[in-house]
């Protein structure tokens, strides 16, 4: 497997990571715990370190499951969770933020609880609370690596302004942010050229389109009633024809290398920097092994000015989070 550091100066992890949210929470399709857990399992004999999981995955119980899946091997994995979303039991479409410190202690005894460990090795505060000063959330993350309870920090989605009054308390390891072919914020909010002033690391979630960019989702009619997708204006309407005719000219160019359209979306990220570290997301197998096989596509610079011309900054139709939510990003 090879390997990427987060940051220049920062913990090593394998070059892609396995996101766990989807086999608990928001696709749908979802199977047994014990075949996520193989999925797990599978990830970690293949060398993959990173395992990314929240506590509102499920909520609770993907980090449960996380916890289950890692029983025994701790040493094998590089565990990120997140604390700071809130969900309302009542509208699982109801969102809210907490930055509180109190919060925060708090958040991380139970994540620990769930995980069945003594430590996370990365704790990101995933989206910003606008009613409580980054310092004081980041300083109370700085508590919890005093106190051992967590061995890097990180933040997701949030703005270079903010990443840098959070690294200005504590050493930031990591930014977690949506970024892929169709997703392309952070080359443009300046949030990437932050991190790498600052020795921080990033971390694309979503590197696959939330699984439109592999060419396999061909209409939102076949998503199960509660898949998250269904809510996003990416996948609503025109907007879908209009971004899958883009997948579909990628896909050319992934059978001139003779790979997937997921595979070539894959390698591009891991394209655009040796400090990035995608975690794609899957339940399956055949998926994670098709995703590792991604690190082995060395695209060309003309292949990669090709794809950025299919896939300019703005071509995606649509919001990539339904109104409500776009507010708590990029803060
Ligand atoms: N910080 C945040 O706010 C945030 C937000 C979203 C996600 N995340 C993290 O990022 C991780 C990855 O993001 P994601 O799961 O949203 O999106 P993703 O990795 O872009 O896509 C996942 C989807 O793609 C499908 N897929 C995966 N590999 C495939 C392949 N080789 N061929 C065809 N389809 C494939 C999966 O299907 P199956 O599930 O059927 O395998 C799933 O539906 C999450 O698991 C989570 O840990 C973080």
């Amino acid at each position: 497997m090879k390997t990427r550091t987060l940051g220049p100066n920062g913990p090593t992890v394998s070059a892609i990571g396995l996101g766990c949210m989807g086999m608990s929470a928001f696709y749908g399709g979802r199977g047994s715990d014990a075949d996520a857990i193989q999925v797990i399992h599978h990830a970690l004999d293949q060398g993959i370190t990173l395992l990314d999981t929240a506590d509102m995955y499920g909520p609770h119980t993907n980090e449960e499951l996380v916890g289950r899946a890692i029983d025994g091997r701790r040493d094998d994995v590089f565990l990120a969770t997140k604390f700071g979303i809130r969900l309302d039991p009542d509208d699982p479409q109801a969102r809210g933020v907490d930055g509180r410190p109190e919060y925060v202690m708090a958040a991380c005894e139970g994540s620990l609880r769930r995980l069945k460990v003594d430590v996370i090795d990365l704790y990101y505060q995933h989206r910003v609370d606008p009613g409580v000063p980054i310092e004081d959330t980041v300083g109370a993350m700085a508590r919890l690596v005093e106190q051992g309870k967590v061995r890097h920090i990180g933040l997701s989605e949030a703005s270079a302004a903010t990443l840098r009054r959070a690294h200005a308390v504590h050493p930031v390891t990591a930014l977690q942010s949506e970024y892929s072919l169709w997703s392309r914020e952070p080359e443009t909010d300046g949030t990437l050229a932050a991190c790498r002033e600052l020795g921080i690391g990033f971390v694309p979630y979503s590197p696959l389109g939330r699984g439109f960019l592999t060419g396999t989702i061909r209409t939102a009619d076949d998503f199960d009633a509660d898949d998250y997708r269904r809510y996003s204006p990416r996948f609503q309407g025109d907007n879908f024809a209009r971004n899958l005719a883009l997948v579909e000219q990628v896909q050319a160019i992934a059978q001139d290398y003779h790979v997937t359209p997921g595979q070539l979306a894959l390698a591009w990220v891991l394209a655009q920097g040796e400090d990035l570290v995608p975690i794609p997301g899957t339940k399956r197998i055949v998926y994670l092994d098709e995703n590792i096989a991604a690190l082995d596509i060395d695209l060309t610079a003309d292949d990669l000015a090709r794809i950025d011309a299919i896939f300019p900054p703005d071509a995606a139709a649509g919001d990539r989070y339904p109104a409500a939510s776009m507010g708590s990003v990029g803060r």
